[in-house]
């Protein structure tokens, strides 16, 4: 039996320039997670849910059962194969078992719960693909380095999410604070004073492929424009980087009003993130911020320790689903 379990993330700042290379700083959240547990079992289990494949010969895809309760998930990888573009989850599995050599493995069971609200920028799909990776390598006793699981979470958002920069799967597979610049090292930074956030659902899921593929169409249309944008969100980026570093989080809050007015500009916000950025604000939020692909999900207050609850209790009032506190250290 093997187990493993990886955070949700947080883009504090930086979302989308990020995928014109140009720098952003991401976190893990750890008070959410999702969780794999791998097991054999017993074939006679699959009773049940095996078929024959056409040539009646049984296939082990057949013998292998992933379930995942909270999406109210019961499959065998052969059923989720079937589906006209192959299921997330059964592209992680095939990909996992190729890298560690493993081509027809015995009777097992996949079990996947997680606590990461789904499409809300919370990294819910990355979580999950990172665990899965972990608890399948090491049950065939071939765990896998940060860089191949990192590798592997990035492939399986590629073929899901059109143009992803990488930076979700990097910071859920090391779990620790990112400067994430694409298609370079990893690079962690140290948070010199911790600092408290309020992370709001609006409840509203947008698939980041779109909010992606729409700016992208702007920035083929104009790309100088854009590029100074990027430019403008890079810098903001650093001066953010310096800020947490240095124990200055108070400096944070200036800075996620300018990145949030130029996510505003690259259209990927929405009236009901402008409305619950400017609800944290008058209930005392020192800054706010949509956070990661926008048109929904989630957005970010910082808040001092004595102010949390109060942002938090607005946020709800204004019409956020959920609301989380978490200190970022
Ligand atoms: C999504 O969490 C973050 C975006 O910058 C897209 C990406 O980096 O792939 C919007």
């Amino acid at each position: 039996m093997s187990h493993a379990s990886a955070p949700g993330k947080i883009i504090l700042f930086g979302e989308h320039a990020v995928v014109y290379n140009r720098p952003a700083l991401a976190v893990p959240v750890t008070q959410v997670q999702a969780d794999v547990t791998t097991d054999f079992v017993e074939t006679d289990f699959f009773t049940e849910t095996r078929s024959k494949t056409d040539g009646g010969e049984e296939n082990w895809e057949n013998s292998l059962l992933i379930e995942a309760p909270d999406i109210g998930l019961f499959s065998t990888l052969r059923a989720l194969l079937a589906d006209s573009t192959p299921h997330p989850l059964a592209t992680v599995i095939i990909r996992t078992l190729q890298t560690v050599g493993v081509t027809r493995p015995p009777a097992l069971k996949i079990r996947i719960t997680s606590t990461i609200p789904v499409a809300s920028g919370l990294g819910s799909g990355a979580a999950v693909s990172v665990a899965i990776i972990r608890a399948l390598s090491a049950l065939f006793e071939q765990p896998l380095s940060d860089e191949q699981v990192n590798q592997l979470a990035y492939e399986t958002e590629k073929l899901h999410h059109g143009t992803p920069s990488g930076i979700d799967n990097t910071v859920i597979t090391y779990a620790k604070p990112v400067y994430f610049v694409r298609g370079q090292p990893i690079e962690t930074f140290q948070v010199g004073a911790p600092f408290t956030l309020v992370i709001a659902d609006t409840g509203i899921s947008a698939p980041t492929k779109e909010s992606v593929g729409d700016l992208k169409k702007l920035w083929e249309a104009n790309k100088s424009r854009w590029e100074a944008v990027f430019d403008q969100v890079g810098g903001i980026v650093k001066v953010a980087r310096k800020a947490i570093e240095s124990g200055k989080w108070e400096v944070l809050g200036p800075l996620m009003d300018a990145n949030h007015a130029l996510l505003q500009k690259m259209t990927v916000s929405s009236p009901e993130l402008d409305r619950l950025v400017l609800a944290a604000e008058t209930a005392g939020a020192l800054g706010a911020k949509l956070s990661g692909g926008g048109r929904g999900g989630n957005l970010l207050a910082l808040v001092t320790p004595a102010s949390a609850e109060q942002v938090a209790s607005a946020l709800l009032s204004a019409g956020a689903k959920q609301t989380l506190i978490t200190t970022i250290q």
